[in-house]
């Protein structure tokens, strides 16, 4: 007898889904507009690893994967007071719409915190943004055109260039070492893609304790990417979220610091105070500032007023200085701890040595392929994500990524020695078999791994 409807109906919830209970999507998982989507969809696909990464934040894994601020080392009290206080005092105004360009006392406090990187900015330059992924967006959102060129470094923040990817934009690699990117590798890559009449559109580059890879560019190379820019009128974006989490002393000179009309900076609050307010900054020349507030509008009406009031109220009523240096103290003590492990558990392996921020970058040896590896790693209680991710290429198969930010010291040892016990088995298998096929080919290109672990 034939059932009506058919069970496999397109939209119709399937009797045994609805029975799954509570918590199961209503709904068919075949997806009826498959046809429909715009032609930039295509580009954007979630990471085959999510799901592995679904068990690596069980509590018996080592995650040395995400790259989540530390939180618990907030004073939440003293947010919460001020939280109260912000209802209670400003609650019509904070919780309003607000101006599409950003709260101008936050903007004000903005120039202030960029003081330190020899940033003299304007309130009026400042277009606050919904974290600066937000400003990645928009940038990308008023320059890129499908085939357009971003230039990046080799290797490069997902997120970014998964913002790049969307708006089909064509990502060319500059190697970086442990200087940072090259200058002399960007120029002879810029002067051969436009002699081959490519539209470059601009330098994505992390200045500060970058991430992935864990390292700084030097100020001669800042001045020089600078000198790059200017001659070959090329603009520079510069996305420095970790500035202030350098554990060596001050932040070195921004490059918007060298060159105000050739570089857009973008700040962020979500590793110096808390992510979850979902509150970055573009610092811009005038025109393109007021292409950004415009890309703004349309896209969100304004950022969250109530995340803009709660930081201005924290940065004007808190000791926030001291509390970076909280955080700047518990990460260099992990920093420590994970260079340690590498160096005692590791050694045929070789890894960056950041002077702040989240992130170590690790070399596999000949033959490895973390992507293969990293179901091995779970087993084995360790998490970390896979050197590919960070490619628009397909390249990068033989690096991984370890994130210091939130496991204690303990686990971080814990984790690396786990960590060690996999890549050794993995040494075993790959001299009795061969190496692994290389798990991304047919498959280039970056799939977002999702936001706990960008
Ligand atoms: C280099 C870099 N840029 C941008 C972001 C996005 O940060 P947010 O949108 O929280 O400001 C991150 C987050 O990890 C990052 O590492």
């Amino acid at each position: 007898m034939s059932q009506y409807p058919p069970p496999s109906s397109p939209g119709d919830a399937h009797p045994a889904s609805a029975a799954a209970g509570a918590g199961a999507a209503a709904g068919s998982r075949l997806d009826r507009w498959v046809g429909t989507y715009a032609q930039r969809t295509s580009s954007m696909t979630a990471s085959e690893i999510r799901a592995l990464f679904a068990v690596a934040n069980r509590p018996e894994v080592v995650s040395l994967a995400g790259g989540m601020p530390y939180l618990p080392a907030l004073p939440l009290d003293a947010i919460a007071d001020l939280t109260a206080r912000l209802v209670a005092e400003k609650g019509a105004k904070a919780l309003q719409y607000g101006s599409g360009q950003g709260e101008e006392v936050l903007r004000e406090q903005i120039v202030e915190v960029m003081r330190p990187q020899g940033i003299t900015a304007h309130p009026d330059d400042v277009v606050v943004t919904t974290g600066s992924q937000q400003a990645l967006d928009l940038v990308s959102r008023i320059f890129l055109d499908p085939g357009d060129v971003v230039l990046a470094e080799a290797p490069s923040y997902v997120g970014a260039l998964g913002v790049f990817k969307s708006y089909q934009a064509q990502v060319e690699h500059v190697p970086l070492d442990h200087d940072g990117l090259q200058p002399a590798a960007l120029e002879e890559t810029l002067v051969r893609l436009r002699a081959a009449g490519k539209r470059v559109k601009f330098l994505y580059c992390v200045p500060n304790h970058h991430n992935p890879a864990g390292v700084t560019l030097s100020l001669e190379r800042r001045r020089e990417v600078v000198a790059i820019a200017q001659r070959h009128d090329l603009l520079v974006l510069e996305d420095d979220p970790y500035a202030l989490l350098g554990f060596d002393g001050d932040p070195l000179p921004a490059m918007r610091s060298l060159d105000a009309d050739h570089v857009i900076h973008l700040g962020s609050f979500s590793k110096t105070f808390a992510p979850g307010y979902r509150v970055g900054w573009a610092v811009a020349p005038h025109a393109v500032r007021d292409k950004l507030v415009l890309a703004s509008e349309s896209a969100i009406l304004c950022p969250t007023s109530f995340g803009q009031f709660a930081i201005a109220e924290y940065l004007s009523t808190y000791d926030w200085k001291g509390q970076v240096k909280v955080f700047r103290e518990l990460y260099r003590e992990r920093r420590d701890a994970m260079l340690a492990a590498l160096a005692a558990h590791l050694p045929q392996t070789t890894w960056t040595h950041p002077g702040g921020g989240f992130y170590v970058w690790v070399t596999l040896p000949d033959g490895l392929d973390a992507k293969a590896m990293l179901p091995r790693a779970v087993t084995g209680r360790v998490a970390y994500v896979p050197g590919g991710a960070f490619y628009a290429d397909g390249t990068g198969g033989q690096s991984l990524r370890l994130s210091y930010c939130f496991p204690t010291a303990e686990r971080i040892t814990e984790g690396v020695r786990r960590l060690a016990g996999v890549v050794r088995d993995e040494l075993d298998v790959v001299q009795l078999f061969g190496s692994p096929a290389n798990s991304r080919a047919g498959r280039p290109g970056v799939d977002n791994p999702g936001p706990e672990l960008a």
